[in-house]
């Protein structure tokens, strides 16, 4: 009888230690196995260190000169913080050059705020009816509602700096000139859904590394 009123003991300290260790407090992101829509499998907490919850770098400015937008995003998804799985956020850091762009582009399912630290900056995006365009400056803050086409642009003197965040820890971005222009889509079936001429689509395929 005493034996097995320490054999139950033993039981139930061992279901509250293995509770204990299997803490809800977090999921962070075991990046050895693939992605999935709810995200990456929890790592055992026993293999959670604090490196797990930090990235540094978003100080400095990336190099804006390797595209003709002059744009260069140090984006911080759940690739670079494990601990951001299962959280829906993520960070990034936009530097626009002279004159440089975001262009036209969606996150479908994700919404965005960017936040102005130098620079001066035209932020816009656009519904069926209407273009929702501001000019903004260091300290304001602009936000893309969810899933809709947005760009920004520089229109300052010099160069742009914007920290952006977004609604998911593992976000896609969509660019249309790419989704048009940028893969083999043929150029008859472009002008057909466009109306672009195909002289101009043939232009554009060769500036965004299209085909066809
Ligand atoms: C977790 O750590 C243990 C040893 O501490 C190790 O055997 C195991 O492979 C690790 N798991 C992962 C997913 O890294
Ligand atoms: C930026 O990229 C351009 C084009 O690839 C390159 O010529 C230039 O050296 C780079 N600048 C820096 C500071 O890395
Ligand atoms: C700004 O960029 C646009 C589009 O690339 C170009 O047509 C224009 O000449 C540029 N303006 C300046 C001042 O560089
Ligand atoms: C486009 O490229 C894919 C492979 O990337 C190929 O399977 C497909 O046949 C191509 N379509 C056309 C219209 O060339």
């Amino acid at each position: 009888m005493k034996m097995i009123q320490i054999i139950l003991f033993f039981l139930a300290l061992i279901s509250y230690t293995s509770n204990a260790i299997d803490s809800d407090d977090f999921c962070v992101a075991d990046l050895s196995f693939p992605d999935t829509p709810s995200g990456y499998p929890c790592k055992s907490e026993n293999n959670v260190t604090a490196d797990d919850f930090v990235f540094s770098g978003l100080n400095i400015a990336a190099n804006t000169s390797t595209n003709s937008f002059k744009v260069a995003f140090t984006t911080v998804k759940v690739d670079k913080i494990p601990g951001l799985n299962g959280l829906g956020i993520s960070v990034a850091r936009i530097d626009l050059g002279f004159n440089g762009s975001v262009p036209m582009h969606t996150h479908p399912g994700v919404g965005e705020f960017i936040i102005v630290i130098q620079g001066q900056m035209t932020a816009g995006f656009i519904t069926p009816k209407k273009v929702f365009m501001k000019t903004l400056n260091p300290g304001d803050v602009w936000v893309f509602p969810t899933g809709l086409l947005h760009f920004i642009l520089n229109t300052g003197p010099g160069n742009a700096v914007a920290y952006s965040a977004y609604a998911s820890s593992n976000f896609n971005t969509h660019l249309t000139d790419f989704l048009l222009f940028g893969n083999n889509l043929s150029t008859s079936t472009v002008q057909k859904t466009t109306f672009v001429d195909p002289a101009q689509i043939m232009k554009l395929k060769v500036n965004f590394g299209g085909s066809g």
